[in-house]
């Protein structure tokens, strides 16, 4: 797919993600592709859907090409400016690719790009959306997006076993609350336990070597 260098205001950037985020992006893009089309499969979607969330899935955070590698690979907890310009590549990530309109993988990229940090309880963002107003195929994306997070290393916090994430996806921690999951979606990834932590490391251990840190 042609990445096109178009913001949230239309105008054109260089993306300045540096090689090493580059990477590192990269790599957890593709591990959430693989998850994503795991839990579509366990949630008994057809298997043209599965194929349809694992390739669009692959591009979530695309919009983070338009962050700054200050942001991305700071190693102290984010302060709320920062965060407000982070938040933003759910916007970039959309409008980078809707222009490929008629595509329906693009197309249902962009979407997930744009709503794959908005959760079933309301609290996400950008725009606060809550259970059904979110698609399925984002609430897929958005709990494996929070488990390939919590499994790697990111330049402010150390990476947790399988065992340690999926307790933070079914009982919460300080910063997760399993109330921002789709329930039916929660119950998915718990059925394929195993196989979501062999896809982890499976993607992980074939790539994971040429990555770099990142937020
Ligand atoms: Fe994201
Ligand atoms: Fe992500």
């Amino acid at each position: 797919m042609y990445m096109s260098p178009i913001t949230a205001d239309g105008s054109i950037a260089s993306p300045v993600m540096n090689e090493p985020t580059r990477l590192r992006l990269r790599l957890h893009q593709k591990s959430v592709s693989v998850l994503s089309k795991a839990v579509a499969s366990a949630l008994g979607l057809d298997e043209f859907q599965c194929l349809r969330i694992g390739r669009a899935a692959a591009w979530h955070d695309v919009g983070k090409l338009y962050i700054s590698n200050e942001i991305l690979n700071d190693s102290h907890p984010i302060n709320e400016r920062d965060f407000l310009d982070l938040k933003k590549h759910t916007i970039y990530g959309h409008n980078h690719l809707k222009v490929f309109k008629g595509d329906p993988v693009a197309e249902l990229a962009s979407e997930i790009a744009l709503q794959h940090h908005e959760k079933w309880d309301g609290t996400g963002y950008p725009f606060g959306l809550s259970r059904e107003e979110i698609s399925i195929e984002s609430r897929i994306v958005a709990i494996c997006d929070v488990y390939d997070a919590l499994r790697e290393d990111r330049p402010y916090r150390n990476a947790i076993s399988h065992d340690d994430a999926m307790h933070v996806l079914i009982r919460g921690d300080m910063r997760t609350n399993p109330s921002m999951f789709d329930p039916k979606v929660l119950q998915a990834v718990t059925r394929i336990d195993d196989k979501f932590r062999d896809i982890f490391e499976e993607q992980h251990r074939r790539d994971g070597r040429e990555s770099g840190g990142g937020r």
